[in-house]
């Protein structure tokens, strides 16, 4: 699965949503999440983004490595 990391709060470009064709990236309140179980992992949000939030699970930096729990557990609370 792609996730999407610290760059995206309280920027909510929203570019990620026209390119993904399975629309599996979902608003929260201060930045999007793409669903772990609907994403096919076709990249296609990736260079979409502005900021370069977007990162595929594994190659998510260190720092930023909490975000891939943190898109699955937007997830598990709705
Ligand atoms: Fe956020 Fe980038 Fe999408 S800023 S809403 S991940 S295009």
């Amino acid at each position: 699965t792609f996730v999407i990391a610290l760059p995206c709060v309280d920027v909510k470009d929203k570019e990620c949503l026209e390119a993904c064709p399975v629309e599996c990236i979902y608003e929260g309140d201060r930045m999007l999440y793409v669903h772990p179980d609907e994403c096919i992992d076709c990249g296609a949000c990736e260079p979409a983004c502005p900021v370069e939030a977007i990162f595929f699970e594994d190659d998510t930096p260190d720092e930023w490595r909490h975000f891939n729990a943190v898109n699955a557990e937007f997830f598990a609370d709705l």
